[in-house]
């Protein structure tokens, strides 16, 4: 067994208890505060000074490298680790770099995890994401979909890596009885955004591109594919207060997805966008690119039963997202990497 303070292990969990809750432990650990889930968390912790937050930039702990992730836990010893650290991309950059997608994120995961059990870290939060469900997983897509049939091919290799993760929390818990357990996000938007003209997510690609057409004064604004796929998203705000909520349960699933469980075509999203932004010209569909899956959403009975369902209803989302594009663009801080 891998050394660790007795106090750590629980006692029996029992499936009764899926309500009870309890107060965070403090100090928290944020890994990845900096990204668009994790200053979310750090916005929605600041709301209680009674919790302690640990911070660290990469530049003073790279999470891939185990002696400094061991040296950070024996120093700062956190109760709580809420685990919003990854190396994300899109399409283009995962299926282009497979390696680096698995090992980064293997290391990074393999030494923050053991390092929390080593240290008698009682909670650990891991994030996992819709995007890691088979490629053919049935609609509305439920937990016990994963590892059910292949996965997407371009993004296997941060798949495997994310599917490592969270079973090695769940094994953590089965094997040692810690609370290491996972959420599983659908798609985020909100601040702190990616904004990259071709790498961006659909919805601030949308922001973007119909944001550059009402400044140039365009009569009309061309989305790519048919505009027919559904799409989920959830406000990056809600995620982090599910984090929150699943933090405080005394027997939360091994993971459990977080999501609205709504869809809209893109081309309703386009639309909503538009509204949001003031564009008043036509939105064009192009065929020619392709479209994805045709639909992609999130079963969230799991999570509701357990007392918790997202607050930020879209279009209002949108609005304030737009709101924060123009704060970062005006304030050179617009993420587009
Ligand atoms: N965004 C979505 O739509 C979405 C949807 C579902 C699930 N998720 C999950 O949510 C988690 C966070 O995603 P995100 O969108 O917040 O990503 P993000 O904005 O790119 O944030 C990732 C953070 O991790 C940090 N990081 C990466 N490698 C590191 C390392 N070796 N050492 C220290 N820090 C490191 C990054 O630091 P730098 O800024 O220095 O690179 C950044 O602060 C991921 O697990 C992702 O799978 C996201």
């Amino acid at each position: 067994m891998i050394g660790c303070p007795d106090d750590v292990r629980t006692t029996s969990l029992q499936p009764s208890s899926i309500f009870r809750r309890f107060m965070i432990e403090s100090p928290v650990f944020v890994a990845g505060h900096g990204g668009m889930v994790g200053s979310a968390v750090c916005r929605r912790l600041s709301k209680h000074p009674e919790i302690q937050l640990i911070t660290k930039p990469r530049s003073e702990l790279d999470l891939c490298n185990e002696a400094e992730v061991n040296a950070f836990f024996e120093a700062e010893k956190p109760a709580t680790v809420i685990f919003a650290s990854a190396k994300v991309g899109g399409i283009h950059a995962n299926k282009t770099f497979p390696v680096e997608f698995l090992t980064d994120n293997l290391r990074q995961e393999l030494a923050t995890i053991h390092a929390s059990y080593r240290n008698g870290v009682k909670r650990f939060l891991f994030l996992g994401s819709t995007c890691i469900y088979p490629r053919l997983a049935k609609q509305p897509i439920k937990e016990d979909e994963l590892l059910s049939s292949p996965l997407e091919q371009t993004n296997e290799a941060y798949a495997l890596a994310k599917i490592a993760g969270l079973k090695l929390c769940q094994y953590f818990r089965q094997e040692y009885g810690v609370l290491y357990h996972s959420a599983m996000p659908t798609n985020l938007y909100g601040p702190g955004d990616n904004y990259h003209p071709d790498h961006s997510h659909v919805l601030p690609g949308l922001i973007r591109r119909i944001h550059e057409a009402k400044q140039h004064g365009d009569k009309t604004v061309s989305i790519w594919g048919t505009g027919t796929p559904l799409r989920e998203f959830l406000h990056v705000d809600d995620l982090a207060d599910a984090i929150l909520h699943l933090c405080q349960l005394e027997n939360p699933p091994d993971w459990v997805n977080v999501g609205t469980s709504i869809d809209h075509s893109i081309y309703d999203l386009a639309k909503m966008v538009a509204s949001a932004i003031g564009f008043e010209g036509d939105i064009l569909t192009d065929p020619s690119r392709p479209d994805g899956t045709p639909r992609k959403l999130t079963d969230t009975t799991l999570l509701k039963s357990t007392g918790w369902q997202p607050k930020v209803e879209l279009k209002e989302g949108i609005r304030d997202t737009y709101q924060c594009f123009l704060n970062e663009y005006a304030s050179g801080h617009l993420r587009s990497k």
